[in-house]
């Protein structure tokens, strides 16, 4: 079983290599990467130093050949290798934006880019495993959610079973988000000085998540509207994400719905106060869900590592269940302390 990650030199590329390398049915990984091919991947990904040989190779679309393709690049590249891989014959999972919305005029509003392979949103399937397991494992094109969209929507996803009872058009999320979100190309915004001993607000109204959020959301929940509030803190992994739900739930415990409804998950641990040191470099969210009746709303908090259950550790569980391996294989990690 060969697997290749193409943009292999950035954040999600190198959780990708740190998953893959560990995976018991993955025989063979290479990354690509056009300003390092022919490097030595252990030079970029220097925790790599001892644990992995290989070199960065060259994108080259007709001799790429392998079993599943990981495309770990910016939105807008995978829409023009996709629809060449499948052709031929390839398994491919995006980690990228450009399959999660199947309407491609509200994604290119929001990305400002021409949507190359429509044709392909309707094939796309959406890799949130709680939410689309059986679609995902007969799946050949993957669409990874987004880091902010899978704490959001698995917050979200219980009150699917309560929707007669909460204003479905009021729905807030917010979230903070660790500096590797914005992957490995420094800025001035991510710079330390910018954002050590900081909280940083962006995006405040219209990011690029947002639609993506309600887009998905109201295949459960009809008419949903969120609003949607990102902050950038200090820290390099982690996203924590608090969403707000008001509505006359009655004498529903929260934290018993919850856990019923994830009973069979095995990356969804319920937490009453869920941090995102818990979950760093695992996959797992931790979900902690209140009810606060005198102003009748629902708190529903999760925490995930954005690089992992937020990106590369839900492509490799996409992955385990396209390619009919045990949906944890390569990811039963255990969180540390402290
Ligand atoms: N970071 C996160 O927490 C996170 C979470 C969920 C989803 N994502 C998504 O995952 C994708 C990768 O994110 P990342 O954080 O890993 O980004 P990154 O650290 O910036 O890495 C991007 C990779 O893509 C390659 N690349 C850059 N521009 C390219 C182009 N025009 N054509 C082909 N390759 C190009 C770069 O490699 P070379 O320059 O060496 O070729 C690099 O290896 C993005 O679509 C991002 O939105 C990221």
């Amino acid at each position: 079983m060969k697997a290749t990650i193409v943009g292999g030199s950035g954040y999600t590329g190198s959780e990708l290599l740190r998953m893959l390398l560990r995976h018991s049915k993955v025989d063979e990984v290479t990354a690509t990467s056009r300003t390092h091919a022919g490097k030595p991947v252990s030079d970029v990904h220097q925790n790599l130093k001892g644990i992995y040989e290989g070199k960065f190779e060259d994108y080259i679309e007709d001799k790429i050949d392998a079993d599943i393709i990981f495309l770990a690049v910016p939105h807008g590249e995978s829409m023009k290798a996709a629809p060449k891989l499948l052709a031929r014959g390839m398994k491919v999972i995006d980690l990228g934006a450009d399959y999660r919305i199947k309407d491609a005029a509200l994604y290119e509003r929001y990305y400002k880019v021409k949507h190359d392979s429509p044709d392909l949103l309707e094939k796309a399937v959406y890799g949130l495993p709680e939410m689309n397991r059986r679609d995902i494992k007969k799946a050949n094109l993957v669409a990874n959610p987004g880091c902010f969209v899978t704490a959001a929507l698995l917050s979200l996803l219980p009150l699917s079973q309560l929707k007669d009872k909460i204003d479905v058009k009021k729905i807030v999320v917010d979230s903070n988000t660790g500096t590797s979100g914005a992957g490995a190309t420094p800025s001035e915004f991510t710079h330390h000085s910018e954002v050590g001993e900081n909280l940083k607000p962006y995006n405040v109204v219209g990011h690029r998540h947002q639609p993506e959020i309600e887009h998905i959301i109201n295949r459960v929940i009809d008419g949903a509207k969120i609003s949607f509030t990102p902050t950038l803190v200090p820290i390099v992994r982690g996203i924590l994400s608090r969403t707000h739900v008001f509505g006359d739930v009655g004498n529903v415990n929260m934290m018993e719905h919850y856990a019923r409804f994830y009973a069979k998950e095995p990356f969804i641990r319920m937490s009453e106060l869920p941090y995102v040191k818990n979950v760093a470099y695992t996959n797992y969210c931790d979900v902690g869900a209140h009810y606060d009746k005198e102003n009748k709303r629902v708190l529903a908090i999760a925490a995930i590592d954005n690089l992992v259950k937020g990106a590369s550790g839900q492509a490799v569980q996409n992955m385990n269940l396209m390619l009919g391996f045990d949906e944890t294989e390569g990811l039963r990690i255990i969180p540390a302390h402290p």
